[in-house]
């Protein structure tokens, strides 16, 4: 909203009050508040009337952009908001527009923004005057002045990282249509001591930075310097770096600005040989040497700088030599001279340095003069600006604060001059009777200084140049006996007791109460910065130079021009400018800057109320708004203050006919205002008080709001009226639409419904059709059943009548081959009654038994032998027959059967029936061992190393190889034996080592026993007296008992001839050595699960348990 709005006044929107003189009340509190509440919104420009107050702001704000200085461009100061620009513009218009001459004066203190705000005034001005190739081509050159003045005439120090440290003061000449002609640039009192000294924590002047930071090496050669601060003990170090500054950067900003402005190449050399010099004097050093006359004479230490020097110079080194040594006074024809001391070649080396510096300064201003000066001589209009130090008060004011606050005494003067003047002028302008004003005058404190007999400075200047001993607390004893009675001037020592007992004053200082606070100066110094001496050997030795800039800078030296009158002091050469300075602002018309600086510490954001108050006061601000309050605070022209304020009255709202000025009138007395409060001036409206102009203002925000009620409400109305408009228009557009719609829709259900009536209407129909037909058809069909169902009958009784006549016909045929048959037989009976019964006897015998072999043909088993099945018998007296065929059918393909086998085969077969026929149906083991095939050599010895020996002990074929238990006749546990069977033996052996236990011959056996139960127990008893019965009978065990028992039946049957005896029974006896043991088998628990058990009883038993 706030963008959208026009701005016509600068009371349009303010923060705080825009200008000071609106300030009610009016004391330092509110003062300092109004321009804090203005900083914190970032306002950072107040007015004072016409007088801009500028607050830092330490950073970049974006009021200065093109658009700004368009919005700027002839609009009248009171329209917008305070601006740097609205001043800048009304000076500018007033020097182009009335022909009056103008001059900004900016002042505060160091690091306050005089410069920026110089600057800014400047660019302004560039901005809205005339353009073409030659104006742009002296906008230039005036604007590139300032890199160059600011290169050589700032430094940092510890409020300002660009510091000026000398006063300017720029006339900016124009041509009568405004177009800028050229300047002449004022240097005022350059802080030369800088040059060989910097307080802590600052530097030397930037181009000394800039020069050993920026230039090439080759031209650093020339200049014979090195890139190395620290080697130059004239720059401070512990600053020599700034932040956010690049020397480097700016050394070629300078050279490219000294090009623009329009210095020859070989000038800006000698200008940098001149610089670099300074730098080098400083290097060198001076040692004491001691003379016949017992004196001491100084002496340089090395003089090879020296020699740098003065090559760099052209200056003869043997006269530079002896200026460093000697000094020559002259008088009347007279020439004395006399040796320095160490500390005096110092001084005078120090001197040196800062003369050649300020004399180049200087000679930098009057060079740049000649390039910027305007080029025609008509009438010139003329714009200054001044960018002069403000007033100092500091801990140790000294000879250059003293100087600077006498120029601000001087600028208050001028400004209260100048303000009351116009004051008073554009009283008379708009005939309004002049009163008086009180306001303090400060001429006097300006007397006690300038005054040409009592003043300070001419005291000074005549301690100076009086003979005998002359010191700083000479020169202030002088001041206590001249100035003591002054109002202003403050000293412990002087003859008035008001301070005799003031601690607070030293007594080697004195103080002033200047308009903006009183101030104290150390008395140290001031002699001889007044005297500001260089000793003639040395000004005399640089005229010698071969350096036409060196020459040019000490035209003292030149002895045909020699002048034994001491030149100028400090004091009165800057007293002298300063009063050609005023008499030239005088006739100009003055515009304020007074810039203000809103802390310590150069940054954003922070106002320290305490540091403004300071400056606040001795800018003498307040005084300032005193001053222009004093008659009437605000005025304004007619036009835009009945513009203003017409809404208030009827009459003058929204439009008034006549004059502006009778408008006002009637607006005044409609609005009642006190007579007392205002004056009509021929143009303006006086308002004599701030709270008059808030009345009016708030009376007009009161008005402005019920107009904007107003408006709002004839708005809204319009707005409604046009909404409801509209909405009954798309209503009626809605509605035919929604109709038509519904029209549609009840025309599609009618059409749907019509065809779904024509459709059952049809259907119905159709239904009817079918109906009629199907019943047609079905009449149709009936009659053809009928007729079958007619025929049919017809067909059946006559098929019944046809069969009864066949059957008829049958019977007749059978009845009559019956009777026929019969007949035949009663014929032939006689013939076959003896062997015919016989015959059919026998042909249907022989046919049945046909008929049975054929039915056994086609119903003959498979011939496996284990086949049971046998077709049924068919007729019961073959049934003997059926048998026999059976018994010789399975005889005959058990012989098939066995035809198939090999001779292996079947002698497998003959011992598995072999071992059927010993243990069939006899002992429990044998059905398990069917399935088994006989192995025989389970225990492959031949193959096995470990049994190597065994192997060749038994050199017969092996039948039986297999691991038993031998049971233990002590206690019935097993251990395991290899048996053997051969052809001939049985042999047992270790089953570890293979090693024979036991050989028996086959022919010792003589009976094996076993159970009838399922275990393989068995005992092998031996012949009575053999060799091998002598250990008794072997009771052993096995898992292959029928195979073995079955082969040793078989072998002992081949080899003995003789029937093996196999007993089978629970209970037998065993031959162990001399007892016999009886074995029984008893069916067991099932402790051990399937094994069976043996245990020795007793003596004579051992009970096996078999599960
Ligand atoms: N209008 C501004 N906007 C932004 N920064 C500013 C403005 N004015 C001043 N400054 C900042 O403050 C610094 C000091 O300003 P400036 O050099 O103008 O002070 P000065 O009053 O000339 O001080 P001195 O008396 O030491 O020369 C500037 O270098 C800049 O950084
Ligand atoms: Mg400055």
């Amino acid at each position: 909203m706030a963008k959208m709005e026009v701005k016509t006044s600068l009371l349009d929107n303010m923060i705080g009050v825009g200008d000071m003189v609106l300030l009610e009340p009016l004391n330092e509190d509110s003062f300092i508040n109004n321009l804090k509440k203005r900083f914190d919104h970032n306002e950072v420009y107040t007015y004072i009337g016409s007088v801009v107050i500028s607050i830092n702001p330490y950073r970049s704000l974006p009021i200065y952009t093109p658009e700004k200085v368009e919005e700027y461009r002839n609009r009248n100061f009171y329209e917008l908001s305070p601006h740097i620009f609205a001043l800048s513009d009304e000076a500018y218009r007033s020097l182009r527009d009335q022909d009056k001459d103008q001059c900004i004066l900016i002042t505060g203190e160091s690091g306050a923004g005089k410069t920026e705000a110089s600057k800014l005034v400047m660019s302004y001005v560039a901005a809205v005057c005339g353009k073409g190739a030659e104006v742009n081509q002296v906008k230039e050159q005036l604007l590139q002045s300032n890199p160059v003045l600011e290169a050589f005439g700032n430094a940092k120090t510890v409020r300002n990282d660009n510091s000026s440290r000398f006063g300017k003061y720029m006339d900016i000449e124009f041509d009568f249509k405004g177009d800028p002609l050229g300047g002449v640039i004022s240097n005022y009192l350059l802080e030369k001591s800088r040059v060989v000294k910097q307080p802590r924590g600052e530097r030397n002047f930037h181009i000394f930075y800039q020069i050993l930071s920026g230039a090439s090496e080759d031209f650093l050669c020339k200049l014979k310097l090195e890139q190395d601060f620290s080697r130059y003990n004239y720059l401070g170090l512990d600053s020599a770096k700034v932040n956010g500054v690049d020397d480097a950067a700016n050394f070629r900003t300078v050279r490219n600005a000294m090009q623009i402005v329009g210095f020859m190449d070989h000038e800006t050399q000698s200008v940098f040989e001149v610089v670099a010099a300074v730098l080098k004097l400083g290097n060198i050093e001076f040692k004491p040497e001691s003379r016949v006359n017992g004196l001491d004479e100084s002496k340089i230490k090395d003089k090879n700088e020296l020699k740098e020097i003065c090559e760099l110079t052209g200056i003869d080194q043997s006269v530079l030599e002896r200026a460093f040594s000697f000094r020559t006074v002259e008088a009347k024809q007279e020439k004395v001279s006399t040796t320095l001391n160490v500390a005096q070649a110092y001084y005078a080396r120090d001197a040196l340095a800062k003369n050649l510096y300020s004399r180049l300064f200087s000679w930098l201003v009057t060079r740049i003069n000649e390039s910027i000066k305007a080029q025609t001589k008509v009438r010139k209009k003329v714009m200054g600006v001044l960018d002069i130090y403000g007033f100092e008060i500091f801990e140790d004011n000294s000879f250059e604060q003293f100087i600077i606050n006498y120029c601000n005494e001087k600028l208050q003067q001028i400004f209260i001059e100048l303000t009351l003047k116009e004051e008073q002028e554009e009283y008379i302008r708009e005939g309004i009777e002049w009163t008086h004003i009180e306001y303090f005058n400060n001429a006097i404190i300006c007397d006690l200084i300038e005054n040409n007999q009592t003043g300070i400075l001419a005291m000074l200047d005549e301690e100076c140049l009086r003979p005998g001993t002359v010191t700083d607390d000479t020169f202030l004893e002088k001041l206590n006996q001249v100035c003591a009675t002054h109002q202003h001037f403050e000293s412990r020592m002087s003859k008035c007791s008001r301070f005799l007992n003031d601690t607070s004053l030293p007594h080697s200082c004195f103080r002033i109460q200047h308009y903006a606070g009183k101030v104290m100066y150390q008395v140290e110094g001031f002699v001889d910065k007044n005297n500001d001496l260089l000793y003639r050997d040395l000004s005399q030795a640089m005229w010698k130079a071969n350096h036409s800039l060196i020459k040019a800078l000490f035209p003292e030296g030149n002895p045909a021009k020699i002048n034994l009158k001491r030149p100028p002091t400090a004091g009165s050469q800057f007293k002298a400018s300063v009063a050609t300075l005023m008499k030239n602002l005088q006739t100009k018309n003055p515009n304020y800057i007074r810039c203000i600086k809103p802390n310590d510490k150069k940054a954003a954001h922070i106002f320290n109320d305490a540091l403004v108050c300071h400056q606040i006061r001795y800018l003498g601000l307040l005084e300032n708004v005193r001053v222009r309050r004093a008659g009437y605070a605000f005025r304004q022209a007619y036009e835009p203050c009945l513009e203003r304020y017409k809404m208030l009255c009827k009459q003058t709202w929204p439009h008034w006919r006549g004059p502006a000025r009778a408008g006002v009138e009637v607006l005044f007395n409609e609005l009642e205002i006190p007579e007392e409060e205002f004056s009509f001036g021929r143009s303006k409206i006086f308002i004599r008080n701030p709270r008059t102009l808030f009345k009016l203002e708030d009376l007009r925000k009161q008005r402005l709001e019920d107009l904007a009620t107003l408006i709002e409400k004839i708005y809204r109305g319009w707005k409604c009226r046009t909404r409801f408009l509209l909405m009954k228009k798309s209503q009626i557009v809605i509605a035919s639409w929604y109709r038509r719609y519904a029209q549609q829709k009840k025309y599609q259900k009618i059409k749907s419904s019509a065809i779904i009536v024509q459709s059952y209407i049809r259907g119905w129909k159709a239904r009817k059709l079918l109906r009629e037909l199907k019943h047609q058809k079905r009449c149709n069909e009936a009659a053809t059943i009928i007729a079958a169902y007619w025929h049919g009958t017809q067909a059946r009784r006559e098929l019944k009548r046809l069969k009864e006549e066949a059957r008829r016909k049958h019977a007749v045929a059978v009845i009559w081959a019956y009777w026929l048959g019969l007949k035949v037989r009663r014929e032939y009976r006689k013939f076959f009654r003896a062997n015919a019964g016989r015959k059919i006897y026998e042909f249907t015998l022989q046919r049945l038994m046909q008929k049975y072999f054929l039915e056994m043909k086609n119903k003959m088993p498979s011939l496996s032998p284990i086949d049971k099945n046998w077709p049924a018998r068919p007729y019961l007296f073959l049934d003997s027959t059926h048998k026999e065929l059976k018994r010789i059918f399975h005889l005959w393909r058990c012989k098939k059967y066995r035809d198939q086998f090999t001779d292996q085969q079947k002698l497998i077969y003959e011992e598995k029936l072999e071992a059927s026929e010993l243990f069939k149906d006899k002992k429990a083991l044998y059905p398990a061992s069917v399935g088994q095939p006989f192995q025989g050599a389970y225990l492959e010895i031949s193959k096995n190393p470990k049994y190597k020996k065994l192997k060749d002990a038994v050199d017969e074929k092996i039948i039986i190889a297999e691991v038993v238990n031998k049971i233990n006749r002590a206690n019935g546990k097993a251990t395991s034996r290899i048996f053997l069977l051969t052809k001939n033996n049985v042999l047992l052996a270790d089953q570890k080592s293979g090693n024979i236990k036991s050989e028996v011959p086959l022919g010792d056996v003589t009976k094996v026993s076993m159970s009838s139960q399922n275990d393989g127990f068995f005992a092998v008893h031996l012949k009575e007296g053999s060799g091998a019965a002598g250990k008794g009978d072997f009771l052993l065990s096995s898992d292959h008992l029928i195979e073995m028992a079955t082969k040793l039946y078989r072998t002992t049957l081949s080899q003995t001839k003789q029937k093996l005896n196999i007993e089978i029974s629970d209970e037998f006896l065993v031959q162990f050595r001399q007892d016999k043991v009886c074995v029984k088998f008893i069916q067991g628990s099932q402790k051990n699960g399937n094994i069976p058990t043996c245990k020795r009883k007793n003596n004579r038993l051992l009970e096996v348990a078999v599960p």
